[in-house]
């Protein structure tokens, strides 16, 4: 078996952007995806029209996960692999920031990839290993004044999954966990962003505006997620991969 053929990977946030594209591609090569997001209606029309698993889950509730890996362990008995991709990206500096941004910034992002991280390990455990890819940023490199929350959240990710792989490592437990750091890609969250900052209006047919400005598209990086889920990657762990076209060379 090879790539992630018959793989169980559960996707956060997947009924949008990223997401959904790790969805799409995860599907087309051969892996059984659930896919959850707090967007219920969108999410299970969308994992409908594939043929998906859907969970409407809300990341940062603790007791949700729970419930979700139970439903997972229900259907298909293992978990191979995660992606907490799940997030938002509010535009505040250190002097806009309001603390209920704060919170609700670092909750979904934080707490919901420490929660998923748990949660998953728990279940892969029993399955003989897997699979973490945690959805980070270019922001946790260089961080970005107009997404202070947003930075702070995703070099936190970037830390706990180092953290994670060690001690997965360490405990023999045989399951990877690594960061993936891409730059701007068309999602809505980057054209609400493109809208609200230059107001400028990234609509599908401009490939061309979209290039120049260094803006990628959500295959790109799917492609690497579905990577770093596959036993391809045996080796590859703790690591943070950037896929940004050398917009953040450090
Ligand atoms: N688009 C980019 O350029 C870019 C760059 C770097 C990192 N990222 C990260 O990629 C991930 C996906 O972003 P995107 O651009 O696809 O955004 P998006 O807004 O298109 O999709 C985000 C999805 O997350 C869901 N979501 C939000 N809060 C949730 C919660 N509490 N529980 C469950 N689901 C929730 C939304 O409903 C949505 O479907 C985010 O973590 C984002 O920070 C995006």
């Amino acid at each position: 078996m090879s790539g992630v053929t018959d793989k169980v990977v559960l996707v956060t946030g997947a009924a949008s952007g990223l997401g959904l594209a790790d969805a799409q591609v995860l599907i087309e090569q051969g892996a059984q995806v659930i896919m959850t997001d707090i967007e219920a209606d969108r999410g299970s029309e969308l994992a409908a029209q594939f043929g998906a698993m859907f969970l409407p889950q809300d990341v940062a509730d603790e007791l949700r996960w729970a419930e979700i890996m139970d439903a997972v362990k229900a259907e298909y008995g293992r978990l191979d692999g995660i992606v907490n991709n799940a997030g938002i990206a509010p535009i505040a500096d250190i002097e806009t920031t309001t603390t209920d941004m704060w919170r609700k910034t670092l909750a979904i992002h934080l707490d919901g990839t420490y929660f998923g991280c748990q949660a998953a390990i728990k279940l892969m455990k029993e399955s003989g290993g897997g699979s973490i890819v945690n959805m980070s940023s270019t922001a946790a490199l260089v961080g970005i004044p107009d997404y202070l929350a947003y930075s702070a959240a995703k070099g936190g990710i970037r830390a706990m999954t180092k953290a994670i792989a060690v001690h997965c490592r360490r405990a023999k437990l045989r399951i990877r966990c690594n960061s993936v750091h891409p730059g701007s890609i068309n999602t809505p969250m980057v054209q609400n962003a493109v809208k609200q900052l230059m107001d400028i209006d990234l609509d599908d047919n401009a490939e061309k505006k979209r290039k120049a400005m260094g803006i990628g598209e959500p295959r790109d990086v799917a492609h690497m997620v579905a990577y770093l889920l596959s036993d391809e990657s045996k080796h590859v762990n703790g690591t943070e991969m950037v896929i940004d076209n050398a917009d953040t060379v450090i």
